[in-house]
């Protein structure tokens, strides 16, 4: 294990959910040391018979809320007061919104401990006691309601892993990717030519690197203004150049004043 290595320690009451996480890449970050992941059971940290984590709501309603106890005996455990405290992530529908830029934060941490809610969630107290002692952040994949947490947590460590330094050979595809730089990214092409008729950009076999280059950049501009005008939205000040904004304007796309140079 080298010293750089993210420490993720996840706590479900399905360990067995995270086996995927022993596949591919991301398996393989974590067999040569770049991740070091642990799964726990969550009911480690009961203590009756029945192994019990959740109870009925104060106040009625259906379902059922994960109770305080294990859960603070597992954070004790996995957070020991004499050691630099973990980022405690949570996920939940109520949590900010999933995205590329919190997937750089977390990569940049030392130490990740997920707490994977079931049912209704986890009883608030947890959350507010463990905010005493390091940072909590709750993170939502979307508007929609999952069973748990534990698929969120695949998601976010999917993301998350693939930012590791070392995990993916090519660091120039983390650099053009989707969400890189607040667009969509271009399409892309590979053998044959040409396939049921449908044939591959001429520009990309031309060999001309910088119009390949900018007609990458356009189609990037044009997909997101077309699927996610939020996004083109939500650009810097000064993200778009003038070429940039031609092409957009060319194509019939109003630009917000936001993205515009100055
Ligand atoms: N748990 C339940 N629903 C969720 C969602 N949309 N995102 C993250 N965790 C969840």
């Amino acid at each position: 294990m080298t010293g750089t290595a993210l420490r993720v320690d996840v706590v479900s009451i399905f360990p067995e959910y995270f086996a995927p996480l022993e596949l591919s890449l991301i398996g393989r970050a974590r067999a040569a040391g770049v991740l070091d992941l642990v799964v726990h059971d969550l009911r480690t940290w009961t203590h009756d018979v029945h192994r019990t984590v959740d109870d009925t709501p104060y106040g009625g309603g259906p379902g059922m809320v994960m109770r305080p106890e294990p859960w603070g005996a597992a954070l004790a455990a996995l957070a020991p007061a004499d050691a630099p405290p973990p980022r405690l992530v949570v996920p939940s529908p109520a949590g900010t919104r999933f995205s590329q830029a919190l997937a750089y934060e977390l990569a940049a941490e030392p130490r990740l401990v997920f707490a994977c809610g079931r049912y209704e969630g986890i009883d608030e107290r947890v959350l507010a006691d463990a905010a005493l002692r390091m940072p909590v952040t709750e993170v939502s994949l979307g508007d929609y309601v999952l069973f748990g947490g534990e698929v969120a947590v695949i998601v976010i460590m999917e993301a998350v892993t693939r930012l590791l330094p070392g995990v993916l050979g090519n660091a120039d595809s983390l650099a053009e990717e989707s969400h890189a730089h607040g667009l969509l990214e271009a399409p892309v092409y590979t053998k044959p030519p040409s396939w049921r008729g449908h044939d591959v950009p001429e520009i990309l076999r031309s060999g001309d690197h910088g119009r390949i280059a900018r007609w990458r950049r356009d189609q990037a501009l044009l997909r997101t203004a077309a699927r996610r005008p939020d996004l083109i939205a939500a650009l810097p000040p000064g993200a778009l150049d003038k070429r940039d904004l031609a092409t957009l304007d060319g194509a019939g796309f109003q630009v917000p004043a936001a993205g515009m140079a100055k």
